[in-house]
């Protein structure tokens, strides 16, 4: 049977301040900022900002929120996404290293799973990263003037879960989204959205003692996973599938502009969303020009002024738009 999604849509996570972190995803990481918004949830004006692969690809969408204005720092821990893995082509790591060590980023050594090479770097907030070198994700990365084409990110893949507890876990995902049991190692094991691959994996980490991480919008901490899906469409028959297996806490649709959501929390505590791909980033600037401009979703335009004011001013890089 096939999965109930394609592959992994965008991962969002809380981070700390706003040029911090588009200075670390765009000049260290290497991804095109291809958004600049604010969050549509919740009173308090936060920025929403968004980092993707060359043709702003689902499946390469990082989406940040920094919340250092609003003072909440996350406790990392389980029932949370460890780790978010980009992949890299394969014999990248070493140019990978030393790039990493010039742009003072904290890094690990190269190591293994699954038999690919992985590379661990830390975000300034503290949030957890890899590059996997992976030869078969044939996705375009976008190149900056110290990376190029040959050795730049495609997109993610893959994502590391902590939980205390797999089995009901897995259920979810089994059952509930449809991916297969690729193998275990260690304390990992491993899921495949159909084929598998990047885009497409799904790594759960069995950390029984590892005390629960913070749910809410954080700083240094993912928030939550989003899957695709083509269409609302599909998206309510997921939403149906769900409730139906008795995990009857999918939220209604949401209207997030680029996409419409939903969300579930899934049994090892890490919320998940299903996210659908047929409206896209250009909806409301041209494609080349990208994460130029603070944009509002039309309901928020009016209160423009009041939203914008307690922002942190930022800088986009100067090559946003040229790449
Ligand atoms: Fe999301």
């Amino acid at each position: 049977m096939a999965a109930r999604v394609n592959g992994i849509h965008h991962v969002t996570s809380g981070v700390a301040g706003a040029q911090e972190d588009i200075d670390f995803f765009t000049q260290a990481v290497g991804q095109r900022m291809i958004k600049q918004t604010v969050l549509f949830d919740g009173e308090k004006p936060i920025y929403h900002l968004y980092y993707a692969n060359r043709n702003a690809e689902v499946g390469s969408v990082m989406t940040c929120f920094p919340m250092k204005q609003a003072g909440l720092v996350g406790r990392k821990g389980s029932g949370q996404i460890r780790t978010t893995c980009y992949s890299v082509p394969v014999g990248s790591l070493a140019f990978w290293e030393g790039h990493l060590d010039h742009h003072g980023v904290q890094r690990g050594a190269v190591a293994q799973r699954f038999g690919q090479n992985t590379l661990a770097f830390t975000h300034p907030a503290g949030l957890e990263f890899e590059l996997i070198e992976d030869g078969d994700d044939k996705t375009e990365g976008w190149t900056t003037d110290e990376i190029s084409a040959d050795v730049a990110v495609r997109g993610f893949h893959s994502i590391v879960m902590s939980v205390r507890d797999t089995e009901e876990q897995e259920r979810f995902f089994i059952e509930g989204l449809g991916f297969t049991k690729a193998g275990t190692e260690g304390a990992y094991t491993r899921f495949h959205i159909n084929e598998g691959g990047a885009q497409k994996t799904v790594d759960l980490l069995h950390e029984p003692d590892r005390k629960q991480g913070t749910w809410a919008f954080a700083q240094g901490i993912v928030h939550h996973v989003a899957f695709a899906v083509p269409t609302e469409k599909e998206q309510t028959v997921v939403k149906a599938h769900l409730e139906g297996l008795g995990y009857t806490d999918v939220s209604e649709i949401k209207d997030r502009n680029y996409f419409h959501s939903i969300y579930c929390r899934s049994p090892g505590g890490i919320l998940c969303e299903v996210a659908t791909c047929d409206i896209g980033f250009a909806i409301d600037e041209p494609k080349d020009h990208l994460g130029e401009k603070l944009l509002l979703p039309p309901w928020f335009e009016p209160r423009r002024a009041e939203i914008v004011a307690p922002l942190e001013p930022i800088k986009v890089p100067s090559y946003a738009a040229a790449g």
